[in-house]
């Protein structure tokens, strides 16, 4: 078996970075929905290429890796380009969403088994005589919906209950929450839940089943291109809290390609709360190991607060950060030291399953609280030092049209602006 030098793997992928034009990362009108990346939209998803890129640098460098790792898989952009890359991939959410359309996404069903239920599933439904008696009764649910959208999703929800073959059902599941998510009377461009205003709900009447056929013909063709690649390796989901891998074996992984949240769930992205209309059609049962789905945005990293503003966690970064936020506003702090002092936990639990020599690729967004920019990215570095990862390389990528929370705030240093997460940070560590 080869015997790759650390310091020399660590040399080679900076230079083959320090080789790659000016604006490379930005992947600017990259299709990114290609594959089975399509599927379903989910807050801050990663670009496959930028994944698919940072695998293929690793790779390239040390063939002889085997296994990839994502803590914080959301809708699984990093497992499915593990996949393409021939590696066994293992994933983790508290989001039970993420793992519905993680699990249809790293699966390619023979496009064959996929034709019949399709052909049957609208005649099915079309049939069924459904009252207001068996509508969910999940809380406010007319004010998300039209009583004609319920009946019809009702239908179809039952009859992917009875027809399809249970096999093939995180297929039709994950076309079915695409099409809740379509058809209900919320603002679909935002991630957070806001109902359309009254003069759109007015004239709101959409085709649920219509809808529902345009997903499934969607997501159809890029199971088909995923099939391309059957036989794919093993896939293994998991609904661990990322503060807590200890049913991983120590030194299981090669490979780390994950994004982490920005911050917690209440002043960044709420992953629970995009989720939410989804869940409650889902139905999805509660994993054995898994938080309840009510519980999803405190259960998230930052999502308990501190109660005061002591810590020890080693970063100089997030010192300085939090003493000039503190300055300004004391709960805001607080909020952001909560957050860090998940994530610390996290850094120490993933730094354990990783093999020695294996490389962690993070993407981050660097927000910005009180006018003072978070420095994840070094935050990380600093923090996973004691965790036994050394810094490999760090670069930034500007984001063409990224869906997060953008806004123009004018940073410490007079005359000058940054605007919100207009960047995302790339930064490979080591684990030594
Ligand atoms: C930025 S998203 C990941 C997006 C993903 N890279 C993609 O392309 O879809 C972060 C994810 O972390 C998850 N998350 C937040 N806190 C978590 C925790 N403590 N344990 C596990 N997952 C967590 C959220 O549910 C969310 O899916």
């Amino acid at each position: 078996m080869a015997v790759f030098s650390p310091a020399a793997v660590d040399h080679a992928i900076c230079q083959a970075i320090a080789q790659l034009p000016a604006g490379y990362w930005d992947f600017a009108g990259a299709d990114t929905k290609e594959w089975t990346h399509g599927y379903h939209t989910y807050p801050a998803m990663m670009i496959p290429q930028v994944a698919r890129r940072l695998i293929a640098l690793i790779q390239d460098q040390r063939p002889d890796i085997t296994t990839l790792f994502d803590p914080f898989m959301g809708s699984g952009t990093s497992l499915v380009e593990g996949l393409l890359a021939g590696l066994t991939v293992t994933g983790s959410d508290l989001n039970p969403l993420s793992r519905l359309l993680t699990r249809a996404k790293t699966t390619a069903w023979d496009p064959g088994t996929l034709q019949a239920p399709i052909a049957t599933v609208f005649a099915h439904a079309e049939a069924l005589r459904v009252s207001e008696s068996d509508w969910p009764t999940f809380a406010n649910l007319t004010f998300w919906f039209k009583p004609a959208v319920i009946t019809d999703l009702v239908r179809l929800q039952r009859t992917i209950e009875t027809v399809v073959p249970e096999d093939l059902q995180p297929f039709f599941w994950a076309a079915f929450s695409d099409t809740v998510r379509w058809v209900s009377n919320s603002r679909n461009a935002e991630f957070k839940l806001y109902r359309l205003d009254a003069a759109r709900l007015a004239t709101w009447n959409p085709d649920v089943f219509g809808t529902f056929g345009k997903v499934l013909t969607r997501n159809q063709k890029g199971n088909a291109r995923l099939a391309t690649r059957r036989p794919l390796p093993p896939v293994a989901l998991h609904a661990y809290n990322a503060m807590d891998l200890s049913a991983l074996p120590a030194s299981s992984f090669d490979l780390m390609v994950t994004s982490p949240p920005y911050g917690d769930s209440r002043t960044t992205v709420a992953y629970g709360q995009f989720s939410r209309l989804s869940l409650q059609w889902l139905n999805l049962p509660d994993a054995p190991d898994g938080t309840p789905s009510n519980k999803l945005d405190q259960a998230m990293l930052g999502g308990q607060a501190t109660k005061g503003l002591d810590h020890a966690l080693p970063s100089p970064t997030l010192t300085k950060a939090l003493n000039r936020i503190a300055n300004q506003d004391a709960d805001r702090a607080r909020d952001v030291l909560a957050f860090y002092n998940d994530l610390d936990v996290t850094l120490k639990e993933i730094a354990r399953v990783m093999r020695s020599g294996g490389y962690q690729c993070w993407v981050v967004g660097n927000r910005t609280v009180k006018k003072t920019q978070l420095m994840t990215d070094a935050i990380i570095t600093e923090l996973s030092a004691r965790y036994g990862l050394v810094p490999v390389t760090a670069f930034t990528r500007t984001i063409p049209n990224k869906r997060m929370p953008k806004e123009n705030s004018p940073t410490n240093e007079a005359g000058q602006k940054v605007t919100t997460m207009n960047g995302e940070q790339i930064f490979i560590l080591r684990k030594v």
